[in-house]
């Protein structure tokens, strides 16, 4: 590379993330052919459209591509269809939106502070402005149960036309079932926000709300997935002419996405991206991707043990998948941001975040976010996780030590810089 200002920074960050522990749960490494796919030529293409139906010519590869993608994702997600254009799961969850609402109606969706995304509704996002959002909740803080009781009752009352299951910081498995339930009482569209989860789903490791009467799917593609910045809409019905008007129904819901994702969102698809997902669904169908979902939970589990046994009050005492949320204001006496700045300074990277009705602001909350995705494709195990929750409660104890923050982070880099980066093999 000619610029070597920029090759400088990919070579620091490189640097980064080979001598630090990831343990951001919506962050992962990707392999080789993700990157291979993502530095391709298909970044030099126009292709507004879909397959087969452009206002390009020169379409012959797009089009291969960009149905390999579509047809590698129904498969591993059981859908009828597949949208690979939106760029990323804010997009996604805003086409969906709109592809079923009109201003001024309603989704139900999970409150905030208890794990909802701030696509679900935060005050502030243009589909908060456009939308009503009616928010459900956990009903017991010590087990994350949902009150599905008050939700029901919400639904009656408030009669969504979505009603939406998600969360970017919720450590349990959802109900899905009952979700089918109230749905089916109120006629709303059931739609999934699978972005943290949606490995674990294609590795059959956790439900499928397709096999739940679930509509809709939306999921980001670069985090458990293992693939590139992105997103996707998975949906049930009949798939029609993306480019037509179609009937608001049900039945519609794919071609109405279609519609919605472009020409109504978005211009030209990143085939770049496209053809990396496409990789990702690859590497996602095969068996040692089955082997490394089942890893993230066995090593989610062993981390959320050790790191009660180390004094960390985890929200819903434990976690069902791959994160968790600990209180840190209730276990060390200070909050999330000081505790992710004194990680971050011994290579430990993870996020601040809020906790269920939080006390404190959101810049400045009781939590942490953290989970394994990252450092189980890094090749890390169970054994391992005791060693973290050791170096995290050793540094948050000893967090004005210079010294001793020293000795933690030389001890942090050897020990990640053993584990190599899948794009290295
Ligand atoms: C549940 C959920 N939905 C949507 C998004 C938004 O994805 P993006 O950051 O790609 O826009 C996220 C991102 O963290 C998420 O966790």
């Amino acid at each position: 590379m000619d610029d070597k200002a920029v090759a400088k920074l990919i070579a620091q960050e490189e640097k980064r993330q080979r001598n630090g522990l990831e343990l951001i749960p919506s962050e992962n490494y990707v392999s080789r052919g993700v990157l291979d796919a993502l530095g391709s030529v298909f970044t030099n293409k126009y292709s507004e459209g879909y397959p087969g139906r452009r206002y390009y010519g020169g379409q012959i590869n797009t089009d291969q591509i960009e149905q390999l993608a579509i047809d590698r994702a129904k498969a591993l997600f059981k859908a009828d269809h597949a949208n690979v254009q939106p760029h990323s799961g804010a997009p996604a969850n805003e086409a969906v939106y709109h592809a079923w609402l009109e201003p001024g109606e309603t989704i139900m969706g999970m409150e905030l502070s208890h794990g909802g995304h701030l696509t679900h509704g935060r005050p502030g996002t243009i589909s908060a402005k456009l939308f009503n959002f009616v928010r459900y909740g956990i009903k017991d803080i010590e087990t994350g149960e949902l009150d599905y009781n008050v939700m029901q009752e919400l639904a009656l009352k408030t009669k969504p036309k979505i009603i939406l299951a998600g969360f970017s910081s919720y450590p349990r498995e959802l109900d899905y079932g009952k979700f089918q339930t109230i749905a089916d009482e109120v006629g709303a569209v059931l739609m999934a926000d699978m972005a943290h989860i949606a490995g674990l789903i294609a590795g059959g490791v956790l439900a499928n709300p397709f096999d739940y009467g679930f509509h809709v799917i939306t999921t980001t593609t670069h985090k458990t997935l293992r693939g590139p910045r992105g997103a996707m809409i998975l949906s049930k019905g009949r798939v029609g002419n993306p480019l037509k008007e179609v009937e608001k129904t049900v039945e519609n819901l794919p071609t109405l996405i279609d519609r919605t994702v472009f020409p109504g969102l978005q211009g030209g698809p990143h085939m770049h991206s496209i053809a990396a997902k496409a990789v990702a669904f690859y590497e996602a169908s095969q068996p040692s991707f089955h082997e490394y979902c089942l890893q993230v939970l066995a090593n989610a589990k062993a981390l959320s043990e050790a790191l009660m046994k180390s004094g960390f009050k985890l929200i819903t005492n434990g976690t069902d998948n791959h994160m968790m949320v600990a209180d840190i204001q209730t276990s060390f006496g200070f909050d999330g941001q000081v505790a992710e700045k004194t990680l971050d300074r011994i290579g430990l990277t993870l996020n601040k975040n809020v906790i269920p009705d939080d006390p404190l602001p959101p810049y400045r909350p009781s939590g942490v976010r953290l989970g394994t995705p990252a450092l189980t494709t890094r090749g890390l195990r169970e054994e391992h996780m005791i060693l973290i929750a050791q170096w995290m409660q050793q540094a948050l104890m000893s967090k004005d030590d210079e010294a001793k923050l020293d000795k933690l982070s030389k001890e942090v880099k050897q020990f990640a810089s053993s584990f190599p980066l899948p794009s290295d093999l």
